[in-house]
């Protein structure tokens, strides 16, 4: 299903591992990497690769929000809207993303460069509110820093400030 390179980098990663089951989550992020997203046909070449069931594969893909299962924009942002996010504006959020891209939760931007997503606990509860982008947490996060972020990506910029808490997260001694 893939390129002899695709499928050479797939066996240096299975290489690593004593049991080849282990290889799972690394091989759907490489296919991720990839394609986007994880197809079901892609689940069941990573389930012949690592020699567990496409019903195994497939609950892994279907359990962790990091891996999706149709193609998005490219730029995808998950807004968490677990409690402490909840409690500190995430509602507000995104709504504002919601307006400002024309979007609801789970569409794509016409230009294919956003999707919104909503996600349980992103496990950064104490920099809360955080919006992952792809792989990226963006944490203590306000309008005016969504909307930098935003310009920023839509523009083909370079993000206005790094991944990681934000100015607001005070730091103690030995933090
Ligand atoms: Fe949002 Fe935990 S509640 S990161």
């Amino acid at each position: 299903m893939f390129d002899e390179q695709f499928e050479k980098r797939a066996d240096e990663i299975l290489a690593r591992y004593p049991r080849r089951e282990s290889a799972v989550m690394p091989l759907l992020h490489l296919v991720q990497e990839r394609e986007g997203y994880v197809s079901l046909a892609a689940e069941r070449w990573v389930a012949e690769k690592t020699g567990v069931s496409p019903a195994h594969v497939h609950g892994v893909v279907t359990f962790y929000t990091m891996f999706r299962t149709e193609r998005h924009g490219k730029y995808v942002l998950h807004f968490c809207t677990t409690v402490s996010c909840m409690l500190r504006g995430v509602d507000h959020l995104l709504a504002h993303a919601k307006e400002k891209l024309g979007i609801e939760v789970g569409e794509t931007t016409p230009d294919g460069l956003f999707t919104i997503l909503t996600v349980e606990c992103l496990g950064s509860c104490g920099t809360a509110p955080v919006v992952q982008v792809n792989d990226d947490y963006y944490e203590d996060m306000d309008i005016e820093r969504l909307d930098a972020l935003l310009d920023a990506l839509a523009a083909g910029k370079e993000p206005p400030f790094p991944p990681g808490p934000g100015p607001r997260r005070v730091l103690v001694e030995g933090d």
